[in-house]
């Protein structure tokens, strides 16, 4: 995980938990229309990936527990995890490819309308993905991999100054790459090459070489019209589009996007897939059903969209007739950690990363409500150009009083906790009841976000070794940890 270079170790803000009466009265616990929708208060589980699928990608037993022990708590809204539009492979995650997966999904559904009796409205992310592969040994990148050419053949006699490099049999060029110094390769090798021998081929919006990439702005339109349209069938009350992170609607929108065929370059040119898979969307499944967008409100790499970008994009996107915004930050592929060799390369590990899902060792600002300033920025833009658009605000929001200062403030809409719902789905309930002093409060070190990246199932520190002997209860890891969160006794 990346560090600030002399991290400020932050403590969990003390905080005063209104009492029922104070609750009934706040703004948070007010309804809020949501397209032609109406949600019973302004808080919001944003989407996370609990690694519970099958590998072809069913809804599984332990999803239906794991939602319906989200539900339980009574969120406003629950955002089911990132799930594949693709009828493609992906492991452990949810998809929403082909028809054969609405009935598990309805089965979610039916699942988190019964835990909440109805209360907490239930929406599901859907994402596409570019292709990433594990980083590859040296020698097979080089005996294998790399696609030699003169270029290769031309700077390596440069670099050694020695021209019978360029006549050289490539068996014998590849294995002087192979054996090279760094310094050598990084005169040898182009960005791309370089980045596939240390961080493992991926796929870019912009490899206009490819023909499946070159088409994205064909086909996708009417992979996620479709799996929108089966959320509708399985009984989702919307979809969220994810325009967000290192996916491949998020490398349209970004700066680095320099497409060259009408779909890269200038924000008008880089919204311009994102809007058509939008109305494409919209116009199958109609304008009485919720349809909104997660987008980040600023990439946090170099060259990447600033809030002045998101801006932009949050009024086009309230224009073009989405019922919400929820805004996110960072996590790229740009600035992630290499990988070791045979993994994948993980974008949460940068600073882009740490902005995403901030933790206590911070700077000066902490982690605490870190993505307000920007929210609160697109929000203005989006006003001042006339609509009201509900906007949701996430990252290191915890505590009543944040939440209710951030909506009285008029800086956000609504309210997403992620990790603090992790560690305490009954967070939205106790808080209602005047009991936020149960709350089992979310100390942001990111033990689960470790286990996201090592593609495990996700628990919480807090909780995931809490009576481990209660009888019926489902484990991992050889019983050391728990799935759920313990029920709460009211
Ligand atoms: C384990 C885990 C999985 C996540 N999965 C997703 C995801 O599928 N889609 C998404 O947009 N964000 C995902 N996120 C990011 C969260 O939705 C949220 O934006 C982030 O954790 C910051 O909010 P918080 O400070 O309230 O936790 C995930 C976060 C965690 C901790
Ligand atoms: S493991 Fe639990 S306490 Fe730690 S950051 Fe995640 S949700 Fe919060």
């Amino acid at each position: 995980m990346w560090k600030f270079k002399n991290p400020i170790k932050h403590t969990i803000p003390a905080t005063r938990w209104p009492t029922a009466a104070e609750a009934a009265q706040s703004l948070l616990y007010q309804p809020i229309e949501i397209g032609a929708i109406e949600v019973k208060s302004r808080t919001w589980v944003p989407a996370m990936v609990p690694w519970r699928a099958t590998e072809e990608g069913f809804v599984t037993q332990e999803n239906l527990d794991w939602y319906r022990r989200f539900a339980k708590g009574r969120p406003g809204v629950l955002v089911v995890e990132a799930t594949g539009v693709r009828d493609i492979p992906s492991g452990p995650l949810l998809r929403i490819g082909h028809d054969r997966f609405i009935p598990g999904l309805r089965k979610l559904v039916e699942a988190v309308k019964d835990a909440s009796e109805g209360q907490t409205k239930l929406f599901i992310q859907i994402i596409d993905f570019l292709s990433v592969k594990r980083r590859p040994e040296r020698e097979k990148f080089f005996a294998r991999f790399l696609e030699l050419d003169d270029r290769h053949k031309r700077r390596l006699a440069l670099a050694l100054n020695d021209n019978q490099w360029l006549t050289a049999d490539d068996s014998i060029v590849r294995n002087e790459l192979a054996n090279a110094a760094d310094e050598l390769l990084d005169r040898v090798l182009d960005a791309r090459e370089l980045e596939s021998l240390r961080f493992g081929y991926r796929e870019h919006v912009t490899d206009l070489q490819l023909p499946h990439i070159r088409e994205l702005p064909q086909v996708l339109p009417n992979i996620f019209t479709d799996a929108a349209r089966r959320a509708r069938e399985a009984g989702f009350d919307g979809v969220e589009l994810h325009y967000a992170h290192a996916y491949t609607m998020a490398g349209f929108l970004s700066a680095l996007n320099d497409r060259d065929d009408g779909y890269g370059g200038s924000r008008e040119q880089r919204i311009r897939l994102p809007l058509e898979v939008y109305r494409a969307v919209r116009k199958t499944v109609g304008d009485d059903y919720v349809v909104g967008v997660r987008f980040l409100g600023d990439e946090v790499i170099a060259g990447g969209n600033r809030v002045d970008d998101a801006s932009y994009f949050g009024v086009e996107f309230a224009r073009a007739g989405f019922d919400f915004l929820s805004i996110s930050k960072g996590g790229k592929f740009e600035d992630a950690q290499q990988p070791k060799v045979g993994q994948a390369v993980y974008p949460y590990t940068g600073q882009s990363g740490y902005e995403c899902m901030p933790t206590v060792l911070s700077d000066a600002t902490g982690p605490f409500g870190r993505s307000v300033p920007l929210v609160a920025a697109i929000k203005r833009a989006v006003n001042q150009a006339g609509f009201s658009t509900p906007i949701v605000a996430t990252g290191g929001i915890g505590t009543f009083e944040q939440a209710e200062s951030i909506l009285q403030k008029g800086q956000a809409d609504i309210i997403g906790l992620a990790r603090q719902a992790l560690a305490d789905p009954d967070w939205f309930v106790k808080v209602k009841l005047g009991r936020g002093d149960e709350v089992r409060r979310c100390t942001y070190t990111n033990y689960c976000e470790a286990l996201d990246q090592a593609h495990r199932a996700v628990t919480c520190k807090l909780w995931d070794r809490v009576d481990l002997n209660e009888r019926g209860i489902a484990t991992v890891d050889e019983g050391r940890r728990r799935l759920l969160a313990p029920e709460w006794n009211k």
